[in-house]
This record gives C-alpha cells, sequence and structure tokens, in this order.
C-alpha cells in the first residue's frame, strides 16, 4: 500500500471534523492527538512535509493544512465544552426543562402609599414618628379635647382592651405625646394602624392605617396649613390639582376643615367615584385648638399650629380606582401583581 499523499491525508483530516460534534469523551481525545497531535499529529506531519514538497505547491498545501487545523481546533474546543457542561450537569439534569420562575417579593400598596406621603412631608421638613396603637383613654380622647361624654367620643366606636386603655381610634393622639414632650418647633407625620368597631364594607374597616400630621411653633397660620397641603396634594396626586378646604368640625381643631382634592378620574368633570361632585375627600384637619395644646403644657397665647389626618388606605383607593377597601386587605395575588415595579 502506498502512503497517501498529502491531499489525501488533508482530505481524511477535514472528513474527521464531520465525527467531531458526536464523538464522546474518549474518541476526542484520541482525535486531538492523532489530528492534532504535537509530535505525530496528522496536521504536525503534513505542515512539517511541506519543505519537501515541489515549491510551486508550497504556498497552496500551506494555506489548505492551516485551514483545516484552525476548524479542527475549534470543532474539537466547542465538542469538549459541550461535554464538559454534560458532565458537571451530572446524568440527571435535563437541560432542556423550562426553569422556574424567581418569586420576587414587593411593597404592599399601603405601605408604598404611606412611604410615598411621609417622604413628601419630608421635603418639608416633617419627622417621621410612631406611637403606641395601645392608648389610654385620656390621650385617645380628653387630651385632645374629646369629652368620653361627648357625643365626639360616640363617633368612634371603640375596642376598649381594659378599663381606662383603648386600642387607638385615630393617629391623633400621638399629638397630645410629642406636645408633651418635645419643644416648638414641631412638625411630624405620624403613620399607623388604627382601630374602630366597624363592620367590613366596601369603604370600611374595623383595622386601617391613619397618618397624622402636626405642626406647632410660634406664628403658624391658616395660610401655612393651606400651602404645605397643596404642596402635598400636587405632588401626590400631580402639578394640575387643584384643592377645596371646606368648613367642618373636629373637637381638636378649631377652626375645622375637611380636605378635597379634585377628582383625578374625571378632572372635576363629575364620575361614579366622585359622585358627580367632582372632588374627592381625602383628610381631616384644621389649626389646633388651644385647649389641647393648654392641656399638654403649652402656652396658647404664643403657640398656634395646624393638624391634619387622612386614611392611606381610601387615597390608595383613590389613586389606583380601587372600588372595594376589602381588597386591599385580601392579598390576593393577582391584584398584588399589579404594583409589583
Ligand atoms: N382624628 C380624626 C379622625 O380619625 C382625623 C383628623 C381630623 C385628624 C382633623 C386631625 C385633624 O389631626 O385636625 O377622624
Amino acid at each position: 500500500m502506498s502512503t497517501p499523499t498529502v491531499h489525501e491525508q488533508l482530505d481524511s483530516a477535514l472528513a474527521a471534523v464531520e465525527d467531531i460534534s458526536t464523538a464522546n469523551a474518549n474518541e476526542l481525545a484520541d482525535m486531538r492527538t492523532q489530528l492534532l497531535g504535537r509530535k505525530a499529529g496528522l496536521l504536525t506531519t503534513v505542515l512539517r512535509s511541506l519543505g519537501g514538497l515541489p515549491p510551486e505547491e508550497r504556498r497552496d498545501v500551506g494555506a489548505r493544512a492551516n485551514e483545516i487545523k484552525r476548524q479542527l481546533e475549534s470543532a474539537i474546543g466547542r465538542r469538549e465544552s459541550v461535554l464538559a457542561a454534560a458532565t458537571a450537569g451530572g446524568d440527571t439534569l435535563d437541560r432542556s426543562m423550562p426553569g422556574r420562575a424567581v418569586w420576587r417579593g414587593a411593597m404592599h400598596p399601603i405601605t408604598a402609599v404611606v412611604d410615598q406621603i411621609c417622604d413628601i412631608f419630608r421635603e418639608l421638613g416633617f419627622t417621621r414618628v410612631v406611637g403606641p396603637e395601645a392608648e389610654t383613654e385620656s390621650y385617645n380622647f380628653t387630651k385632645l379635647n374629646i369629652s368620653l361624654d361627648h357625643p365626639a367620643a360616640d363617633m368612634q366606636d371603640t375596642f376598649y382592651l381594659s378599663p381606662g386603655i383603648v386600642l387607638r381610634t385615630h393617629t391623633s393622639p400621638m399629638q397630645a405625646r410629642t406636645l408633651e414632650n418635645y419643644e416648638p418647633p414641631i412638625r411630624i407625620v405620624v403613620p399607623g394602624q388604627c382601630y374602630r368597631r366597624d363592620a367590613w364594607d366596601p369603604s370600611h374597616a374595623p383595622v386601617f392605617e391613619q397618618i397624622e400630621g402636626l405642626v406647632v411653633d410660634e406664628g403658624v397660620s391658616f395660610v401655612d396649613f393651606k400651602a404645605a397641603i397643596d404642596f402635598f396634594v400636587k405632588r401626590f396626586f400631580g402639578e394640575e390639582t387643584t384643592t377645596r378646604f371646606r368648613p367642618s368640625f373636629f373637637p381638636f381643631t378649631e377652626p375645622s376643615a375637611e380636605v378635597d382634592v379634585q377628582c383625578h378620574i374625571c378632572s372635576g368633570s363629575g364620575c361614579t367615584t366622585c359622585k358627580y361632585s367632582g372632588f374627592l375627600e381625602i383628610m381631616g384637619a384644621g389649626m389646633v385648638h388651644p385647649a389641647v395644646l393648654e392641656n399638654c403644657g403649652l402656652d396658647s397665647e404664643r403657640y398656634t399650629g395646624y393638624a391634619f389626618g387622612m386614611g392611606p388606605h381610601r387615597i390608595a383607593m383613590l389613586k389606583y380606582g380601587i372600588p372595594d377597601i376589602r381588597i386591599l386587605f385580601e392579598n390576593d395575588m393577582r391584584v398584588l401583581n399589579q404594583f409589583v415595579e
């Protein structure tokens, strides 16, 4: 049998490229030695023998040999990494199986709304504080100028924990606690849970979030109050939103107001959400009643202030068009997933 010519050798090397993609690890190692081995590999032999060829053939054969060598190196390299990956995964790994979606946690919409509101007031210099959910009747009612036999105390249908101790019906007790413990100037927002004996319905829950606001200093006027609320409303509901202050009554403020914002669903033209009034109520508010300041040991001739209380559940419902407050308590993933950012 005559020795194969360089061309025949190269043809067989090229044919081997086809087999590489199905070779197992042992076959592949053999092929690497036989084809690319530095001592006796086929390509090495061919390239070494170039010197014996007629000069006019040398260039073409050399170029072809180098091209085939490059193809072999890359095909063998690719097959080696495929086999290495399969070995690393073991035989039980089905790499064609779809992955499991990663479950991501996210903020509950109420938590997010509370943070947004407090952050806006922080820009105006308000400090965020929290207080106890179990309160004394004194802080929950009497220090706030709500006498226990006053109709206002009836308004709050209260959970009693023991005689004299209630689950707070609003965050306003923190007005009294702060006024007693800190010197003006005072600027606070107080988010927290409150409790009332209300039956569940589309707009009532026996436990709900409130955010209290309180500013007390020398010379604080109703104008400061309106400016702060207007700033908040424009930031939270949008720059175009207008506000309306309606006279109202709360025992701890005088004068008292309820604040309405222009309905952002219909821009004030009237819809079912705003019951065709063009406005939505978002908070109770007013100038701190002098009796509250005096109850907490402050000179009401020297200091004035304003206070407000709003319900983040209600505000979240208005902002996101949620028709029933109970949806915000059920934690149905189909609802919550809509708030994942
Ligand atoms: N505490 C009131 C409530 O729960 C809300 C409120 C109204 C708070 C007026 C205030 C205020 O600070 O000034 O219904």
